[in-house]
């Protein structure tokens, strides 16, 4: 090949690139306020960063980032923000709870899910339209007595860059806390569970 082909192929190579990266992110900007996304834009937005999240949790050394997406989820996908500051969230379950999780079960004071079980939850956002990545918020089950301020939860994060969260416990569990009848789970939204 002489040295003009091999540079226009160079080229041609780099131009589709860039056509894929702009169509990439023509796809994923996004004009609607976050209160007003339609379902159908909820999972587009997911869609855009359904890789992306596990990547950059993934990109430190955190245990449960480097795992999570291999358990059940625990929803049919993200629903429109409510907590956790207006962010859109999805959450999976470790084998050990994930039966348990999904009953939803928010009427029983003794219900528990089993020691051993861990729940990870990612998170993003709109910044000027387009995608940004929100803390991975993690809870794990301890026996109750293991941890009795927090009815046996231990609270973790992992920032966007893959290093761990600073979190206090007291902060996460005053509001889990308040969900006695359920473990202190607060469950995604009724129109993402599964079953629903
Ligand atoms: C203001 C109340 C509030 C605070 C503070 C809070 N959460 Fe949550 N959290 C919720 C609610 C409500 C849900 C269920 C919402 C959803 O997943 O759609 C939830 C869900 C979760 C879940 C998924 C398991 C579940 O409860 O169904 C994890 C994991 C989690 N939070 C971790 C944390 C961590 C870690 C902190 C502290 C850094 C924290 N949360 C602080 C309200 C709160």
């Amino acid at each position: 090949m002489n040295t003009r082909l091999l540079l226009s192929a160079a080229a041609l190579a780099v131009a589709a690139t860039a056509t894929s990266a702009q169509a990439q992110s023509e796809a994923c900007t996004f004009d609607a306020e976050i209160p007003d996304f339609t379902q159908a834009q909820i999972d587009a937005l997911y869609e855009c960063v359904r890789d992306e999240l596990p990547a950059a949790y993934g990109a430190g050394d955190d245990e449960v980032a480097a795992v999570y997406r291999e358990w059940g989820a625990a929803a049919t996908g993200p629903a429109a923000p409510g907590f956790h500051g207006g962010r859109f969230l999805n959450t999976f379950v470790n084998e050990v709870g994930y039966d348990a999780y999904i009953t939803y079960e928010d009427d029983d004071e003794a219900f528990e899910v089993p020691v051993g079980t861990v729940i990870a939850k990612e998170s993003y956002t709109l910044r000027d339209g387009a995608p940004r990545i929100g803390p991975l918020f993690i809870m794990t089950r301890v026996a109750t007595d293991e941890s009795p301020d927090t009815d046996g939860w231990v609270y973790a994060g992992v920032q966007p860059n893959g290093n761990p969260m600073g979190v206090s416990q007291s902060f996460c569990h005053d509001c889990h806390g308040g969900y006695s009848f359920s473990d202190s789970l607060g469950y995604p939204a009724y129109e993402v569970r599964l079953g629903q």
